[in-house]
């Protein structure tokens, strides 16, 4: 395992040993805090008071990079040695032998369905890609230039009004259609978000086609009656989805955890993590790959860009990552749709400079020294231009399977006991008690 702050941990049951001494000095107080699972309850150090009227100690944790939020049993990662796991199962063999719609069923229900199991899913999936008329009907009311994500964000909380009933969280069978609708509605706001920055009229769903498939349908389905999918496009899409489908207490997840902390429907809190994933820092960073091989245009560039990145100037993007200090497992297996996708497609020009770039990093001592690998979206950016779609299309294209991990935490979150409405404490820092300055006198 690696190092604690990064890795999702094990359990652990603890012994007399396994405690913590504190000693305040301010008071020479000592204090004997239990450790679980390689954490410390925040709440213990409250204990450590200078006197009665004080409030008890806190932690300080800006961005909450060494504090544990959850118990979760949903992703499992351990970024030194490069492994990822979605309910126990490493990600190259989902990406090798399942689909994306077996994925969302493991995530949420915790185990592999049986056939029968996964056939109902499916179907419940399919029969419910329609949205509303009126869905559409305001979607249409968008700017023709408006971003993909802002329609994505606010059709997905505004599909709560359609469904008042998606507040009944605690109710299991209303709670399952809802996320049931969630998973298979996706796909169809976002397809109608592209089709709207294209101008062009916007497609129904075709429920005779698989989940990518169908979607490519819709993202691309012009006067033909019938559209028919490339196998080799819409596995490769399969597989981009079960990589996005989850990533642990990430921004956007943290965020969906967060707002249905306060017991709002799903829609609500799904909308929540779109907004988080329209960020550059998350959703965005494959499109900063794109640009950066733009930029450097031709293979003799090459150097000249490395040297930059070496002096400090700029970022190598699509290298390095906050948990993975090691090859992102995800990045291998995407390497490898690409090779599917530009069979299709004819090879984007831009591949040979990612591919010459990858070499040149993995070699070099900068590089090597700060445990710099090829993250997820070092080839997403590549594979997604291939496809057709314009960089504001990306993050779009890692909401639609993310929403499967968004609801899986979210029924995690709800089920579980030791939580509560998200509420973090503060340090404040501003002025105290001041008097009320009339404006003449300011
Ligand atoms: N190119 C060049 N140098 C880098 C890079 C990079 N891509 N990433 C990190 N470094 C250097 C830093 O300058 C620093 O060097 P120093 O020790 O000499 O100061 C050292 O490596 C450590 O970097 P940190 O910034 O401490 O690493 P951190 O874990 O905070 O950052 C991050 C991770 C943000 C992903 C960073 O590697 C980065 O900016 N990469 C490029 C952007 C990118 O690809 N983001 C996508 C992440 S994947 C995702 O979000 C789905």
């Amino acid at each position: 395992m690696g190092t604690e702050e990064e890795t999702s941990n094990g359990g652990g049951v603890a012994t007399a040993a396994d405690t913590l001494s504190i000693t305040d000095n301010r008071t020479g107080e000592t204090y004997e805090v239990p450790i679980e699972d390689g954490t410390v309850r925040a709440m213990a150090l409250r204990d450590i008071k200078v006197n009665e009227d004080d409030f008890g100690l806190m932690t300080y944790d800006p961005a909450f990079t060494n504090t544990a939020s959850c118990r979760s049993a949903v992703t499992f990662i351990d970024g030194d040695k490069g492994i990822l796991e979605y309910r126990g199962y490493p990600i190259e063999q989902l990406a090798e032998e399942s689909t994306y719609l077996e994925v969302a069923y493991l995530l949420i229900h915790g185990d592999l369905p049986t056939q029968a199991q996964l056939d109902d899913w499916i179907h419940e999936v399919t029969i419910h890609t329609f949205v509303h008329e009126n869905v559409k009907n305001f979607m249409q009311g968008f700017r023709y230039d408006a971003h993909p994500m802002g329609m994505l964000t606010a059709s997905v909380a505004a599909l709560s009004t359609f469904y008042p009933d998606a507040n009944a969280i605690k109710d299991e069978d209303v709670r399952y259609m809802h996320l049931i609708r969630l998973i298979a509605k996706m796909p169809t706001l976002a397809a109608f978000a592209f089709r709207h920055n294209m101008g062009q009229p916007y497609v129904y769903p075709d429920n005779d086609l698989r989940y990518p498939g169908n979607f490519l349908n819709m993202l691309y389905k012009m006067t033909e009656l019938k559209y028919e999918p490339d196998p080799r496009l819409e596995r490769a899409l399969d597989i981009l989805f079960i990589l996005h489908a989850d990533h642990e207490q990430n921004c956007s997840t943290s965020a969906v955890r967060s707002v249905g902390s306060s017991q709002v429907d799903p829609y609500s809190a799904v909308a929540a993590g779109v907004a988080a994933l329209y960020g550059p820092l998350h959703g965005g960073a494959n499109e900063a790959v794109l640009r950066m091989l733009k930029r450097i245009e031709t293979k003799e560039n090459i150097a000249d860009f490395m040297k930059g990145v070496k002096d400090g100037d700029e970022k190598l993007m699509g290298f390095g990552h906050r948990v993975y200090k090691n090859y992102d497992p995800r990045a291998k297996i995407i390497k490898t749709a690409a090779d599917d996708v530009f069979e299709v497609t004819g090879v984007n020009p831009l591949l040979e400079i990612a591919l010459e770039l990858e070499k040149i990093a993995l070699e070099d001592e900068y590089f090597v020294e700060r445990k710099l690998y090829p993250n997820v979206d070092f080839y997403s950016g590549l594979i997604y231009e291939a496809l057709g779609m314009p960089v504001d299309m990306f993050p779009v294209l890692f909401a639609i399977p993310r929403t499967s991990g968004w609801i899986a935490q979210w029924l995690e979150m709800i089920d579980d006991s030791e939580q509560k409405i998200a509420r973090p404490r503060q340090i404040y820092t501003g002025d105290r008690t001041r008097d009320y300055v009339p404006m003449d006198k300011r």
